[in-house]
Parts: structure tokens; sequence; C-alpha cells
């Protein structure tokens, strides 16, 4: 499977962001507010690799703990799938558990996206293309 991206846990998206310039690394989409995880997005490119910063905004959003178990670090990869239901069904029956259900994604052209675990890979994202 082709890798979207890299989702990557920041303190501080306004400091973040300026490390990855200086390794040659634009703005794709500007920063935006997603209300419900209660986090600013950004995605960065550099050539072929994409990369989403990820800002808890307060304690109370739900990726606050991973930002304090990880600190500023890459979280998940992202990959591409063309039938979002069916890539979740094969994973599943390879060992994989659903942490966030597919729902739609505002920060990736509202494009399908679900959040699946296990035990010997950690975090991945499936986003339907
Ligand atoms: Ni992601």
């Amino acid at each position: 499977m082709k890798i979207h991206h890299v989702g990557y846990l920041a303190k501080n998206i306004a400091k973040t962001e300026k490390k990855f310039f200086e390794l040659g690394y634009e703005v794709e989409s500007p920063t935006s507010y997603d209300e419900i995880r209660q986090i600013n997005i950004e995605f960065l490119v550099n050539g072929d690799y994409r990369v989403e910063l990820i800002q808890p905004m307060n304690e109370q959003s739900p990726m606050y703990p991973l930002l304090k178990r990880f600190k500023n670090s890459p979280y998940h990869f992202c990959y591409e799938v063309e039938n979002l239901e069916a890539a979740v069904e094969e994973l599943s029956g390879k060992g994989y558990t659903v942490i966030q259900e597919p729902e739609i994604a505002p920060c990736i052209e509202g494009r399908k996206v679900c959040f699946l675990n296990n035990i010997s890979m950690g975090i991945i994202e499936l986003v339907e293309i």
C-alpha cells in the first residue's frame, strides 16, 4: 500500500513547521482547526513525502494523551486504499482492531479515513483515494 502521509505530533505547529521548512518541506494545506478532535492540522510536502502536523489545542483533546506520551514525533503512517470498507475488513482478518470508526476527514478533502491498531504494528490510518 502506498503511504499517503506520516502523522506527526507537534506541541506547537508554528515552531515545528519551521524545522520542517529548514529540511525542504513546504506547506501543502495551511493550518486548519478540527473542532471535533480539538486539534490544529497542517499538511507539508517534500517531493513525494507528505507530513501531517497535529497539535492538540488543549488537554481535553482526545489527541492530548498521545502528545504527552510521544512528544514531538511521528506516530502513524496513513496508507491509501481504493475501498475503505474492504480494506478494513481485510486488515481485521489480519489482527488489526478498529480504534476509530470510518469517518470523513475535513482536513483531507473530506475523504473517508479509519484508524486501526495492531499489537506488533501500532497505529495505522487508511484513507480512501
Ligand atoms: Ni493522519
